[in-house]
């Protein structure tokens, strides 16, 4: 019991919406008690709604308009559950945001991160027993299960949980959950599979316990995907006593808060739970329990309450105008601090704690798999060529979606890398899940700790890059870069032969940093490139062998912030097709550097000026040779062959960052992988 005005709760709904907006999305909405009685149950029997397509701003201008709603009535216990989408099921309206409801009565409501992959099926047959439908997310199949669970219930005891419970066991893909009740009022449930969820504490006293155990129940309950079968099994509830929740000693004052990102709470609380995928979090009467359906080996059975160490200014902005631009100027020390602690420049040896116990079983192994999505797979194209030569092993780099759609064949003696800067990304992560059922060792190369790929691969390198917030990854590619070539260079440091190779690499990782700084003072130069160049409808972006990762990359920057078309190409393909697009209007980036392809780059060079191109070129600052060919150049400093893509890449960043600065977009809030990020939620009771 904590009381709180009503417009206090929508605040603190509001504003954890807000911590999340960096994101990018583009509809929200919240659902609060709608009485305006006395008594706080009464009111918490009927539930408002109130969704907004656009910012989260926008969703507060449609609270003011509100004539009816009473601001000033005080609940003593509250459950408020909040949401912002980035639309991939419907187009971003009100009817398609969140919360999703169970009926025209609001019954249930529930917010949801993640994607339901069968929600198709389960909409047929929630559709097949009466329940109508209003929007064309996969949510809403979730707000309409759970209804189904209550309607059928065998009996009027049945607690939330379970009825949550159930319903997730009938969901496949990723997600994460809040549900809010008439029927149970004052509750609320939340649970995860594959997003992220954590729950925060805010109490001025003591907690009764800082491990809640977990609460395991040991049957099966409804099986109906096929369509057919419908079976009630047990439902033994299991005991919830002062052993077994967190509560507040001696006080009922505590308020807890759901949340898919830490930012989103931080300011109220740094006590923090991470739920573990399949833990149902129920909050009853001030008191929190954690159940699981059933124990598997190796769970431990309790969540620790932790400290969050995180400060709010550590996720704000510095000086810079958007957290992409900061992310891309701290690369020198992100590069830095991925080789911390792990490389001696003395006497040249890399350590990776975490792949010290496997690296002899890599060492073995038939192939190596690298798998991810975005730019974080365009860090695994960017090194392949130096993992096939440092390990001498045939290196696979997959997209993971597509990687999974062909239902890969993998084998036991394969390892199975998975680069992911979020370490969230559902495609990666089911990729991963996998790999793992055949048998191969799983490699990650993650940004965050505790990140579910972080957790659930056999072992590992955090890439250390500290937290990327911009929607456009930079910093992560870089460090992931660096990350990958330090493993190439662990795996052959007992060769011999490979020795003077492994020292040419190792001498350039340690001036690395330096050159970073010196590729990013050509800001102002880009800068002024940009200007020239923000009002073409498309860029083309030319290279190849090493460079090749970095047209990708640097076109799906551009694409991505910019909404410029953009495409990264192979430039010994350009003769294969895409020349035709070739000509005095088009904007062409080259990237040519000194490395073996050269030669081959100044073919396409002069095919291009043939066709009456006028390429921008990106190269060695003392190639005076390609620089008589070009209508500009940006000149980077030179470095070992393998490492010249981390500094070729970074023009390309601040390219497409000044692009859409210009073009006027919000390069804070531009959208990017629509399917992890696909919703964010945050709850406060
Ligand atoms: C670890 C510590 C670091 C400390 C260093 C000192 C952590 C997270 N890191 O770093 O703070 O300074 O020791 O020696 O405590 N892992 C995976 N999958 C991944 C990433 C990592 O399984 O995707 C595993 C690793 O196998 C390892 C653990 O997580 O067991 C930590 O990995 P990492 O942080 O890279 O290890 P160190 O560099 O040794
Ligand atoms: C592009 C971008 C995305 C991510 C992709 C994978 O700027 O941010 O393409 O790289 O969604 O994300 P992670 O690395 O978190 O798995």
């Amino acid at each position: 019991m904590l009381p709180r005005t009503r417009r206090e709760i929508l605040e603190i709904l509001l504003k954890g919406l807000h911590r999340l907006e960096y994101r990018g999305y583009d509809s929200a909405g919240v659902g609060i008690d709608a009485g305006d009685g006395k008594d706080w149950e009464s009111n918490a029997k009927s539930i408002r709604l109130i969704k907004q397509r656009g910012k989260v701003k926008a969703l507060d201008e449609e609270i003011d308009k509100q004539q009816d709603i009473e601001l000033d009535v005080e609940f003593d216990v509250h459950l408020g559950i909040a949401h912002t989408r980035w639309a991939t099921h419907g187009a971003p309206s009100p009817v398609n945001s969140h919360p999703h409801r169970s009926d025209k009565n609001n019954e249930f409501i529930v917010i949801h991160n993640g994607i339901i992959t069968n929600y198709k099926d389960l909409r047929k047959f929630l559709e097949s027993k009466g329940y109508e439908f209003e929007s064309e997310t996969d949510t809403e199949t979730i707000a309409k299960l759970v209804k189904y669970m209550f309607d059928n219930r065998e009996n009027d005891d049945i607690s939330f949980a379970t009825l949550v419970e159930r319903v997730t066991q009938q969901l496949e893909g990723a997600f994460a959950l809040v549900f809010k009740s008439v029927h149970y009022p004052g509750e609320a449930v939340g649970t995860r599979r594959g997003s992220p969820l954590l729950m925060g504490v805010r109490s001025e006293h003591k907690l009764s316990t800082d491990h809640i155990p977990v609460l395991y129940r040991s049957c099966q309950f409804f099986f109906f995907s096929s369509g057919a079968k419908e079976k009630k099994g047990c439902t033994a509830l299991p005991r919830i006593d002062q052993d077994t929740c967190l509560f507040p000693v001696d006080e009922k004052a505590v308020e807890y808060y759901f949340a898919s990102d830490a930012s989103a709470v931080i300011e109220h609380t740094n006590r923090v739970i991470f739920l573990e995928d399949d833990d149902v979090a129920a909050v009853v009467e001030g008191r929190l329990s954690i159940h699981r359906i059933k124990r598997t080996t190796g769970d431990y059975p309790a969540r620790a309450v932790q400290t969050l160490q995180m400060e709010l200014q550590q996720i704000m902005k510095g000086n810079f105008s958007s957290f992409m631009q900061k992310e891309i100027f701290e690369q020198p020390e992100s590069v830095f601090n991925t080789m911390r602690g792990r490389i001696n420049f003395d006497n040249n040896t890399v350590i990776l704690g975490g792949l010290k116990d496997h690296i002899k079983e890599i060492q073995r192994c038939r192939r190596l798999i690298l798998i991810a999505c975005g730019t974080s797979y365009h860090a695994g194209v960017a090194t392949r060529q130096v993992l096939e030569e440092l390990t001498e092993l045939p290196v696979m780099v997959e997209l993971a979606s597509d990687f999974l759609d062909r239902n890969t064949p993998v084998f036991r003696d394969d390892v199975c890398f998975f680069i992911s800067q979020s370490g969230e990304t559902a495609d990666s992560l089911m990729a991963l899940r996998y790999c793992k059922e055949r048998g191969a060792l799983t490699v990650g190369i993650t940004n965050t700790v505790g990140s579910s790929i972080s957790r659930e691969t056999d072992c590992g390198v955090h890439i250390n890059a500290g937290p990327e917030i911009g929607v456009a990854s930079t910093k992560a590619y870089t460090s992931q870069f660096v990350a990958l070539i330090m493993f190439a260079l662990l795996m052959c440091d007992d060769r011999i032969s490979m020795q003077p190779r492994r020292r040419e690499i190792i001498q350039g990782l340690s001036v690395l940093p330096d050159l970073i700084k010196e590729v990013l003072s050509l800001d102002d130069e880009i800068q002024k490139l940009a200007t020239k160049l923000y009002r073409h409808k498309s860029v083309l972006i030319m290279g190849r062998g090493y460079h090749y990762a970095t047209c990708l990359e640097g076109a799906l920057k551009i694409k991505e912030i910019t909404y410029m078309h953009s495409e990264g190409i192979l430039a010994g393909e350009l003769k294969h097709g895409p020349l035709a697009l070739v000509d005095e209007l088009m904007p062409v980036i080259m990237i040519i550097m000194r490395d073996h392809t050269y030669v081959k780059c100044q073919n396409a060079l002069q095919q291009i000026v043939a066709r009456q191109g006028r390429p921008i070129v990106i190269c060695d600052k003392d190639d005076y040779e390609t620089a008589k060919n070009s209508s500009s150049t940006i000149k980077v400093p030179h470095c070992v062959d393998c490492l010249q893509g981390v500094l070729s890449v970074i023009p390309l960043q601040l390219l497409s960052y000044h692009l859409a600065v210009l073009r006027g977009y919000d390069v804070s809030t531009v959208p990017s992988d629509p399917v992890v990020t696909d919703n964010h939620d945050s709850f406060t009771r």
